[in-house]
């Protein structure tokens, strides 16, 4: 009988990650269906038609630039006959949803159709900021979302199930932290994290009470490719990035303050792990363990096994950035202290992530590191190299503000 090619549902296709998934299975030979929220008229979003969505999953994500060579890293073949947009328009059919609906935004028989055609899905969708205080979105999203893409999962014919959790779900503990579930609930940093957390934690219940076979994957801290530096997404380290260069422009080149000599103090602790990882990494560690049957009932930590410290990375940007007169400071115990005006703007804008500038966790991946053995696939180093690229990429796509164009994708 002659082999079917897989049909994978996937959800969260126009994020970061999701977009870098949704290419690499594709190109490895999957179908895929695509659950997409439909857009409204702000005319900076995508359009919705086949058109448009295939040039911002497919043009977007620099898939051009997507080698055999890393495909078949991926463990994936590529159909040497086909071309790309031949591809996407015969094994890409979407779906209008919103995975908040108890029937994911389907009609009925959509729904009862999909359920039965798919082989696997692929739950990526999430709400991933962590600025806001109202926990009702992420709950909405992350978990009762979860549980839908669940449902959906556990109805008609069998399905494996992958889920994209993170590494934070271990909150505010310190220490190593291995491939495991969890077995308390930890502190949170924010109401994303405790979403993730308990989201996990369902998808670990209902898969083992409904036999239904699962892999859970934790990224660390996603940025840039590793090559391009490419992102959609200019959070976490862009941020303050960002923040250091406005204030390079408008306080010390046009010396409105005296400032020719500044300490700007940041809270943190000088030996905080940040654990930054490329997209290409995660994306192709991801894609690879997910066609490998050994990995069903497993957890990976898809992390940077050597992250850099805070003072380390701090090191780095000033380096690259080179802006003479203005010195970094880390401070443990900054809050409790005066602040200047340039320091208050700087806590103001970055905020939500200082929590992240205290964390002393360390990843265990040693699931990952056995599971990729041999296939090539190795997280980058943060060098020098890698985080000017990232930083380049950045300031020359102007941190992705305005109209979001094809090229700030992934
Ligand atoms: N980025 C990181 O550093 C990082 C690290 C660890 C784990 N993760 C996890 O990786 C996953 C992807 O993150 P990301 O950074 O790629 O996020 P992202 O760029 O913000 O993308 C989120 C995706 O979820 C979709 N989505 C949100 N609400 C939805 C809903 N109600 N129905 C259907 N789709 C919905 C979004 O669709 P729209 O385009 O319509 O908004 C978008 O496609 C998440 O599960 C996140 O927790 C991310």
């Amino acid at each position: 009988m002659e082999k079917r090619e897989k049909i994978i549902l996937v959800t969260g296709s126009t994020g970061f990650l999701g977009g870098a998934i949704a290419q690499r299975l594709l190109v490895s030979g999957c179908k895929l269906r695509l659950l997409i929220r439909k857009r409204d008229n702000d005319s900076s979003q995508i359009s919705f038609d086949s058109e448009g969505l295939f040039k911002e999953l497919i043009q977007g994500h620099h898939l051009d630039e997507y080698t055999q060579e890393q495909c078949r890293l991926a463990g994936g073949q590529i159909n040497d006959n086909k071309s790309l947009p031949e591809l996407f328009f015969s094994n890409v059919e979407i779906f209008d949803g919103d995975i908040t609906s108890s029937s994911l935004g389907l009609e009925k028989q959509e729904y009862k159709r999909l359920c039965n055609e798919v082989d696997e899905v692929f739950h990526c969708a999430a709400i991933t900021h962590f600025e806001m205080q109202d926990a009702d979105e992420h709950v909405a999203v992350n978990v009762k979302g979860t549980e839908n893409v669940l449902q959906f999962t556990n109805t008609g014919g069998k399905k494996r199930f992958h889920y994209i959790s993170t590494a934070y779900v271990a909150g505010k503990q310190n220490g190593l932290i291995c491939e495991n579930e969890m077995v308390d609930e930890p502190l949170f940093n924010n109401e994303y994290e405790r979403s993730k957390f308990v989201a996990e934690q369902l998808v670990i219940k209902y898969t083992k009470s409904n036999d239904i076979p699962y892999t859970i994957y934790r990224p660390g801290i996603i940025v840039g490719d590793s090559q391009t530096g490419a992102t959609c997404k200019f959070d976490n380290i862009y941020l303050f990035v960002k923040v250091l260069l406005n204030i390079n422009n408008s306080f010390i080149k046009q010396k409105s303050e005296n400032l020719n000599d500044i300490t700007i103090r940041v809270p943190g602790d000088h030996n905080a792990l940040i654990n930054l990882v490329p997209i290409d990494y995660v994306a192709d560690a991801i894609v690879a363990i997910l066609k490998k049957g050994e990995s069903i009932g497993k957890i990976y930590h898809i992390t940077n096994p050597n992250p850099p410290k805070l003072c380390e990375l701090r090191d780095l940007v000033m380096a690259i950035l080179g802006i003479n007169g203005m010195h970094i400071k880390i401070d443990k115990s900054l809050e409790t202290q005066n602040l200047s005006t340039v320091e208050k703007l700087f806590l103001r804008q970055t905020r939500s992530y200082y929590s992240y500038l205290f964390s002393k966790l360390r990843f265990d991946d040693s699931h990952t590191q056995e599971i990729l053995k041999g296939s090539g696939i190795i997280c980058p180093a943060m060098t020098k190299e890698l985080v000017a690229i990232l930083i380049d990429f950045a300031v020359s796509h102007n941190w992705g503000e305005g109209k979001r164009t094809l090229l700030e994708k992934v």
